[in-house]
């Protein structure tokens, strides 16, 4: 494949939404991870292909709040080199822990994030129920809980 670069979104450019939208249906809280984090994008030729959000959660602490690979460039391995690419910036920036959350209806996310090192460390139940308006179904399981997991960096 050709060759991946990933870069931070400047202020001045405009913030691949589309991309966004398909690991989040809320426009209001990408819109609000936006506001609070940094967001870096992969390019292959000069098109975007992927992007992912990092907020600062807490002192040391680090959260991977959005990542999404367009549909044409999925399972081809950009969204693990994304992980490692933001394990990696994480850790030049100090952080010690880095966290990701993902619906318990999230099937192959659940195992991207364990084959890039994550563990599960709790479930925030109830989370999609309360914050979501809509019900959302993957894998023919309702999406209710967040599974918690994180990584020491
Ligand atoms: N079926 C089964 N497993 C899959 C899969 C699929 N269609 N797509 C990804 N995986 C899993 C596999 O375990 C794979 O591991 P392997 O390489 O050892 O087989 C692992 O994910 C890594 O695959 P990769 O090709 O790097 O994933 P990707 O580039 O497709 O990116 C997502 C993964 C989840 C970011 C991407 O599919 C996506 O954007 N999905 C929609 C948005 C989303 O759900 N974001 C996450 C919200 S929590």
């Amino acid at each position: 494949m050709d060759d991946v670069v990933i870069k931070k979104l400047s202020s001045d450019e405009e913030v691949p939404y589309e991309l966004l939208l398909l690991a989040d249906p809320s426009m209001d809280i990408i819109n609000d991870y936006v506001y609070r984090g940094d967001c870096y994008v992969a390019y292959i030729n000069n098109n975007i292909v992927a992007a992912y959000i990092i907020v600062k959660t807490r002192p040391l602490t680090l959260e991977l709040v959005n990542i999404a690979v367009s549909e044409a460039y999925q399972g081809k391995g950009i969204g693990k080199r994304l992980i490692f690419s933001a394990i990696d910036m994480a850790r030049g920036e100090g952080a010690r822990v880095l966290e990701v959350g993902t619906g318990n209806s999230s099937i192959h996310q659940l195992a991207l994030y364990q084959k890039c090192g994550f563990r599960i460390v709790g479930i925030d139940r109830d989370f999609f129920k309360k914050h979501y308006k809509e019900i959302i179904i993957e894998n023919g399981i309702e999406c209710i809980d967040m599974i918690r997991l994180s990584m020491y960096l």
